[in-house]
């Protein structure tokens, strides 16, 4: 099939995908954005997570298809040319990556919900986080980095 659809501001046209190639096979191996990570290919650990549309979605349980007309946005989508997004600066001012495995996931689901809260509390962020796995941090300083990427989005500079 022909697909079509926004990746990161630019259209994509594709040809030839077929119908059961997941979204995350069509990201790494089609496009060679390989910061989308495979860890469980099964929807249980966010390390595929991306944005379609703005929500978070595993990339691995999502057919390619399924972006058709949408816009997917992933973490090669968020720094600007010259600085890094403000949820990207916080992880690395909050020491919330070690191996790095899971953190574009984190960062895409930290994203959304600032987007749609940018103010979230501890539990709020804990929630949003839920189905992202990391076996590296323990999870302090990846709940401390999303309270200061709200900070930074919200312009405070404490
Ligand atoms: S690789 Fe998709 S949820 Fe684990
Ligand atoms: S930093 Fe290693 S899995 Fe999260």
């Amino acid at each position: 099939m022909e697909l079509i659809f926004k990746l990161n501001g630019e259209e994509v046209r594709l040809s030839q995908v077929p119908g059961e190639e997941s979204l995350l096979t069509l990201l790494r191996e089609r496009l060679g954005l390989t910061g989308t990570k495979e860890g469980c290919g099964v929807g249980e650990c966010g390390a595929c997570s991306v944005l379609l549309d703005g929500k978070v979605v595993n990339s691995c349980l999502t057919a390619a298809w399924q972006a058709a007309g949408r816009e997917v946005t992933t973490i090669e989508g968020l720094a600007g040319d010259e600085d890094l997004h403000p949820v990207q600066r916080a992880f690395v001012e909050a020491g919330a990556v070690q191996c790095g495995f899971c953190t574009p996931g984190m960062i895409l689901a930290a994203k959304s919900l600032l987007d749609q809260n940018p103010d979230p509390d501890e539990e709020v962020i804990k929630n949003a986080l839920a189905g992202n796995l990391c076996r590296c941090t323990g999870y302090h300083d990846i709940i401390r980095a999303v309270r200061r990427a709200g900070k930074l989005l919200r312009g405070e500079t404490s």
